[in-house]
């Protein structure tokens, strides 16, 4: 079958491949301890549920607006307001997910050959929702001692003529942590005098640990607010990855493209999906608070753990729910007469060795790291942590 170039030159999601692997050695009874998966392990609070089930009772199976219910995008606005971002429907699109508001930014803001700063390490999709829309990544690496954000002046240094867009995402994936707000008023600032749209991919920012509170670039300034995409979801804040519901807020003719993509791609997300995110936006708050403090204990656990490990380190993220430890100390060293090269080759080892899933850093574009989700038990973060620590040993004594 003879491809088109657009989807040949798009790499395949590297964290959704080592879910499949998880699910294949699990499916032949194998007890693998899955740290690589990117989503909450509970399930939908059962009022989320129930309004779904209401919705379906009362025949809410029809088409909506391409853009979501008004219903829907009035409980986004509020939303919002929670985070002092204040927002009008008009002002707001309901998609398939997160991902999907992203798609369709990049798709409508971008010609071929525009370029959007991405700062590494980055959400593996960014790279190659931009690569479908024909533009070019442009990757900002950000240091470890700086909390992995990148600096704004190297920022400003890449931005050229070509530049039309930057992404902040924060709290991060796959770091965890989050951007102080000197940067993001840089950022705001770079946008404004370059003439830049900052897509700002939130949709961790309920998932925040030792009392932080995240501010969006948008509540910084008018000028910032009007050139900026919030882009949230409910999918990590609630336990509804598999309900495919996100959103995105900016201003109204960015907002009115995308609404136009989309009613020509999928059109409105699921409609009984819309019902139940209304229902967690609108519903009882704690069910969050719950999961978020829940969170934060398994960070710790996580964090205090791979510390311990012989050359591994790790920062202790303020946010999302993954650890990102660097363990160059690791590479180089040799397992039954084969080196461990790189971070692919050490991930493919814990596997192999120790049962334990995890994502290499080189699929977020930095070498040296992995990511670790904990986004799963208590007792199965304690098993991954001791299946390592012997996975290690193999490595010494190699
Ligand atoms: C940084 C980031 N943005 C967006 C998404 C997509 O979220 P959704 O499930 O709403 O499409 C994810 C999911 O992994 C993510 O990690």
């Amino acid at each position: 079958m003879r491809l088109s170039d657009r989807i040949r030159s798009v790499a395949p999601s590297a964290t959704l491949a080592v879910d499949a692997l998880v699910r294949k050695a699990r499916a032949e009874g194998v007890d693998v301890v899955g740290f690589g998966t990117g989503e909450p392990d509970f399930d939908t609070p059962e009022h989320i549920k129930e309004a779904a089930r209401a919705a379906l009772r009362e025949g809410r199976t029809k088409y909506t607006p391409s853009a979501g219910t008004m219903e829907l995008r009035q409980a986004i606005c509020a939303d919002l307001a929670r985070r002092g971002l204040s927002y009008t429907p008009e002002e707001v699109i309901a998609a398939t997910g997160a991902k999907q508001v992203l798609y369709n930014a990049f798709q409508v803001l971008l010609n071929p050959g525009d370029e959007v700063l991405i700062p590494a390490p980055y959400w593996v999709s960014y790279v190659e929702m931009v690569r479908l829309a024909g533009g070019v990544a442009v990757i900002v690496p950000g240091a470890e001692t700086d909390g992995f954000v990148p600096p704004a002046e190297a920022l400003a240094e890449r931005c050229g003529p070509r530049t039309r867009a930057v992404i902040v995402n924060s709290p991060s994936n796959p770091t965890g942590e989050l951007w102080p707000r000197e940067l993001l008023q840089a950022v705001g600032e770079l946008a404004v005098e370059r003439d830049l749209v900052i897509l700002s991919d939130e949709i961790y920012d309920r998932l925040v640990y030792d009392g932080v509170q995240p501010v969006s670039v948008a509540a910084l300034a008018p000028e910032f607010r009007a050139r900026t995409l919030v882009v949230n979801g409910v999918s990590k804040t609630y336990a509804m990855t598999g309900w495919r519901i996100g959103y995105g807020a900016g201003p109204a003719p960015l907002i009115q493209a995308m609404a136009s993509l989309q009613s020509h791609s999928t059109s409105n997300p699921n409609s009984i999906a819309q019902a139940a995110a209304v229902a967690a936006l609108t519903g009882p708050q704690e069910v969050v608070e719950a999961m978020r403090r829940e969170f934060e204990t398994r960070r710790n656990l996580m964090v205090e753990g791979l510390n311990r490990l012989p050359g591994v380190v790790c920062r202790r993220p303020p946010g999302a729910f993954y650890a990102f430890p660097n363990v160059q100390k690791l590479l180089g060293r040799k397992t039954g007469g084969e080196t461990v090269t790189d971070s692919t080759s050490l991930a493919r080892f814990l596997l192999e060795a120790t049962r334990v899933a995890v994502v290499p850093g080189i699929a977020f574009g930095v070498e040296g790291y992995l990511r670790l989700s904990y986004a799963t038990s208590r007792e199965r973060i304690a098993e991954g942590l001791k299946r390592l620590g012997e996975a290690l040993t193999i490595l010494d004594s190699a």
